[in-house]
């Protein structure tokens, strides 16, 4: 059984959180977050301080992190706390709750979250710190860059290229086939075409 340290604590750690305790698999979770009281508990966690503190837990014997902070579209505080755990040697597991579908032919790289209800069917392959959140749907051979959010309800149907950094609002839908550049923000309930 691993240690898990959740960088952020706010709304998306509570689902990350969620998942990660349903796993089973890690034998404590502890959070970092500016903006929460240390010695304060989120979910039945540990608040242990700011994202300072990474040096210090990796030295205490933590050294799996996941970076829990949301975004939506904006992934450089991501990237920064990415880099900022990376300087300390963390592994990243995927962390994949137990409702999702994930097929055994995905390829699923360090840092991945999956949320409730997602699927990620065979051939596709998702980026280092990419979110699948609640509900997504990677259709086949799809492949999802790094650090790219697919929000809650969105469908990207087969053999798409999403490169990194995207953002693909909730319940928006991407057709079969395409390529979307990287940086792109595609809105809440946008359908993708071309
Ligand atoms: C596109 C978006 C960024 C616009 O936000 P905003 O700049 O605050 O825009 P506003 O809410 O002020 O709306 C501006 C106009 O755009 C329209 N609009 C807003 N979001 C829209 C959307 N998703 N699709 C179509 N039109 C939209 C509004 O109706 C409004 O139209 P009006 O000027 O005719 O009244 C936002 O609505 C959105 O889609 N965010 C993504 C949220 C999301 O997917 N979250 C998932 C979290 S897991």
């Amino acid at each position: 059984m691993s240690k898990l340290v959740l960088i952020g604590g706010g709304g998306h750690c509570k689902s990350v959180l969620d998942a990660a305790l349903r796993m089973g698999v890690f034998q404590e979770i502890v959070i970092l977050d500016p903006g929460l009281n240390a010695g304060s508990k989120v979910m039945g966690c540990a608040v242990y301080g700011d994202d300072d503190k990474l040096g210090e837990l990796r030295e205490k014997g933590l050294d799996n992190a996941v970076i829990t902070v949301g975004c939506v579209g904006d992934t450089l505080l991501r990237r920064k706390l990415a880099e900022k755990a990376d300087a300390y040697g963390y592994s990243y597991p995927a962390i994949i709750d137990p409702s999702a579908v994930v097929s055994e032919f995905a390829k699923l790289e360090p840092g991945v979250f999956v949320g409730k209800n997602a699927v990620i069917n065979a051939g596709a392959q998702i980026g280092r710190h990419a979110i699948i959140n609640t509900g997504a749907i990677i259709e086949h051979n799809c492949h999802i860059g790094a650090f790219t959010h697919v929000a809650v309800g969105a469908t990207v149907c087969g053999d798409c290229n999403i490169e990194e950094d995207v953002f693909i609002g909730a319940g928006a839908t991407l057709i079969q086939g395409l390529t979307i550049e990287k940086k792109r923000f595609i809105k809440a309930g946008e359908v993708i075409v071309r």
